[in-house]
């Protein structure tokens, strides 16, 4: 009977090695069927896809990636406007409707001018934005007609985001334009003294003479486009020709000239602008029986829906799952594929953005190096490669040219393949496309790092990690506003005052509070990831206290409400939820690529856990050789248990709980 049991405790434990598959996602450390591993590597490509930036066919937008761009923009019989983005910026989300309006405003120019944009955030369009020199996001420039490619052909910038400005800057653009292509309309303003019979002279793009020619007197102290916008929008009006004037002696307005009569006759508009004056004119050749098309407002766009097939389902299905079980695990953990897409991010697009690094730049990407290498938690094929890229940009004497550090790092991840074991974000996957990932799992490292910075002995310096990450905030985040904004609250929130370790940690939790409160009920806030004064009560109910009468806080650390923190708290929770143990493995694919088992980390000080964290994370050969071993034993133990159970009519239910782990 004994030997009954062993056999079933051994059957078991096969099973639930099976029985892991299925359920993968749900168990802590279930290494994922291969059927599951697939779909892992279906799912991040296809919502890569999916992720196709912040605009689509439904907008005037044109998108462009690497391979077209340069066909788009470059030798065109039109002028291209192309916004160089990064889908992952908030400022960048908050500029596409702006984008979009002004695209949808001007689409009537569109023979002229293409309203463009290319999203830097992918992984494709990396070199094509280094070679634009694309810097901050975003960046808008101009491409006249027939712009022609070769060395730094860049286009114009343009420095102006507000759309009336972008449109001000296309127009003095537009107007400086020397090749012009047939049709492109002549902005120079018609002198006081030239006959106004040469405007009704028919010409080659316009065979009809014109019946009316309105004149568009701009006399603004600041100067102004309105008239020549307004050229823009009737270019194509039949019979009529809009030109614009500089009489000084007369005030901004608008005039019509009769061409049977030559009279001319002063046209009332409400307001000088180019809605007015040009629904001015169109009202005036509407009285006249001469039809304007009006011009679309949005291309014509196509009806995008697909059939779900079986396999798109089942994706679902289990992308449903995975976010069911992140549910219950609660907000307080820390995702190892969080962190290694962080840093997969960081390393191979971010750092790469720059045609050199070198000088502080290359100080910060040393120093940023140098903590991923001393606290990153990672497998040990991980752990060398992190090693090698310090080793490689530690040797760098002066600078690193870009196209070298991207082919070096790729080759070092190839030798060591597979480094990562994530393809996806976790707990910085997002409800809406684009929104946090990346930022998210920056934030998510850097608190990690202080924390685990805090737990040991490596380094005494409690300026480490903090200064790592204002290196690389500074001089490598693409996102330039909150670079920008990080640095100016670091030097208000006095961060080289920082004294400790641990107030390292408290340091980095109430700037990232301070972020929050700036952008809670921001565009880029997901609905289902409110910006909270973090950790929210019902995370850590003891980290807040009533607040004391008479006691003068800290402005840093206190709350709206009649709370204040409890900074010891906080601290405690802190430590907790970014500890190496509370590293989540769930949705990682590469089983081979799982740390250890949490129990042999050991829950001691920093000492125990540091001595084995860069060796322990993988199953070592022996482990391998061991499993493949004690597989083959499951598949002969079972094929006798079944013969056994099936002779006896045995039944019994079984369960996948945390038995692995034992194998
Ligand atoms: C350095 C930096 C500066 C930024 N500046 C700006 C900016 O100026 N403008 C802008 O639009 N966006 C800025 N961002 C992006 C923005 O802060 C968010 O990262 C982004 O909007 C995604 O938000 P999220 O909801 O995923 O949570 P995030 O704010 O990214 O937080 C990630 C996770 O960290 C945890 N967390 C939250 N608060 C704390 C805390 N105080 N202490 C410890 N853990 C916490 C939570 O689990 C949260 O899910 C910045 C990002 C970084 C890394
Ligand atoms: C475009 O708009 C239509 C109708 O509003 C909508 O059904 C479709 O999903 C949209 N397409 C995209 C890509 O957003
Ligand atoms: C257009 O040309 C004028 C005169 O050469 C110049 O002063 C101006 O800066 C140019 N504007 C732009 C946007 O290039
Ligand atoms: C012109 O510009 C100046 C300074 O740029 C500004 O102060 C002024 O208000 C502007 N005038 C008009 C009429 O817009
Ligand atoms: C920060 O440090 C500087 C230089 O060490 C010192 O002069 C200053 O008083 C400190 N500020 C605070 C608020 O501690």
């Amino acid at each position: 009977m004994s030997k009954f049991v062993i056999i079933l405790a051994v059957v078991v434990t096969c099973l639930s090695q099976q029985l892991a598959g299925i359920d993968g996602a749900g168990l802590r450390n279930g290494p994922l069927s291969l059927y599951e591993q697939h779909l892992f590597k279906r799912q991040a490509k296809d919502s890569n896809d999916e992720n196709a930036g912040l605009y689509d066919q439904n907008d005037s937008v044109i998108s462009l990636n690497a391979g077209n761009l340069k066909e788009k923009v470059f030798g065109q019989p039109h002028a291209s406007l192309v916004e160089f983005y990064n889908s992952y910026c908030g400022f960048c989300r908050r500029y596409a409707p702006i984008w979009k309006q002004l695209a949808s405003d001007i689409l009537g120019w569109q023979k002229l001018v293409k309203v463009t944009a290319l999203d830097c955030s992918r992984d494709e369009n990396n070199a094509i934005c280094r070679e634009f020199e694309v810097m901050a996001y975003p960046t808008i420039r101009f491409f006249a007609p027939y712009y022609e490619d070769g060395a730094q052909k860049i286009g114009e910038p343009v420095t102006a985001h507000a759309e009336a400005e972008v449109i001000n800057a296309l127009i003095e653009h537009m107007q400086n334009v020397t090749q012009k292509p047939a049709g492109w309309p002549d902005f120079t303003p018609l002198e006081s003294d030239a006959p106004r019979e040469q405007l009704f002279n028919p010409t080659e793009a316009r065979p009809d003479p014109p019946k009316y020619a309105y004149l568009i007197n701009e006399n603004e102290i600041n100067g102004t486009t309105v008239g020549s916008q307004v050229m823009l929008d009737l270019l194509d009006a039949p019979l009529a020709v809009v030109k614009r004037t500089k009489e000084t002696s007369e005030p901004s307005g608008l005039k019509v000239i009769v061409g049977d009569s030559m009279s001319e006759i002063k046209l009332p508009v409400d307001e000088f602008s180019r809605a007015k004056v040009t629904s001015a004119i169109r009202k005036h050749l509407s009285e006249h029986h001469i039809r304007v098309t009006e011009v679309a407002t949005k291309p014509n766009n196509k009806d995008s829906t697909t059939e779900e097939n079986i396999s798109d389902i089942m994706e679902k299905k289990q992308e449903e799952a995975l976010r069911v079980k992140m549910k219950e695990l609660g907000p307080a953990i820390v995702y190892q594929a969080d962190l290694e897409e962080a840093i997969k991010f960081a390393l191979f697009h971010e750092v790469t953005r720059f045609k050199k690094i070198d000088g502080e730049r290359l100080l910060a990407l040393q120093r940023f190096m140098n903590v991923l290498v001393r606290y990153f938690p990672f497998n040990e094929n991980g752990m060398k490669f992190l090693k090698e890229v310090r080793q490689y940009v530690l040797n760098a004497e002066s600078e690193i040219g870009a196209e070298d550090y991207s082919n070096q790092i790729k080759k070092l991840e190839q030798n060591r393949s597979p480094v990562f074991a994530s393809n996806r974000w976790m707990g910085c996957s997002s409800t809406k496309d684009g929104l946090r990932r990346y930022p998210c799992g920056l934030w998510t490292l850097f608190h990690y790092m202080t924390v685990q910075a805090a737990e040991s002995e490596i380094s005494t310096d409690p300026l480490e990690i903090l200064q790592a990450m204002h290196g690389y905030i500074k001089y490598f985040f693409g996102c330039s506003d909150c670079s920008t904004h990080f640095q100016q609250m670091a030097a208000r929130n006095k961060i080289w005052n920082v004294t400790s370790k641990d107030d390292a940690i408290l340091w980095l939790w109430s700037s990232h509070n301070e972020v929050n409160r700036r952008l809670s009920g921001d565009a880029t806030e997901d609905r289902d990831h409110p910006k909270i004064q973090y950790p929210s009560i019902e995370m850590c109910p003891e980290c807040r206290k009533q607040k004391l009468t008479n006691h003068h806080n800290h402005r840093q650390y206190t709350l709206d409400d009649a709370n204040e923190w409890n900074l010891l708290e906080v601290s405690t929770f802190l430590k907790r939820v970014y500890s190496y143990n509370n590293r989540n493995q769930l949705g990682l694919w590469d089983a081979n690529l799982l740390p250890q088992p949490l129990a042999r980390t050991g829950g001691g000080g920093a000492d125990s856990y540091h001595s084995n964290r860069s060796f322990g994370n993988v199953l070592n050969e022996m482990d391998i050789r061991m499993g493949a071993l004690l597989y083959v034993a499951c598949i002969v133990m079972l094929l006798i248990a079944v013969k056994m159970v099936v002779k006896r009519g045995y039944r019994k239910k079984m369960y996948a709980h945390d038995i692995l782990g034992k194998v």
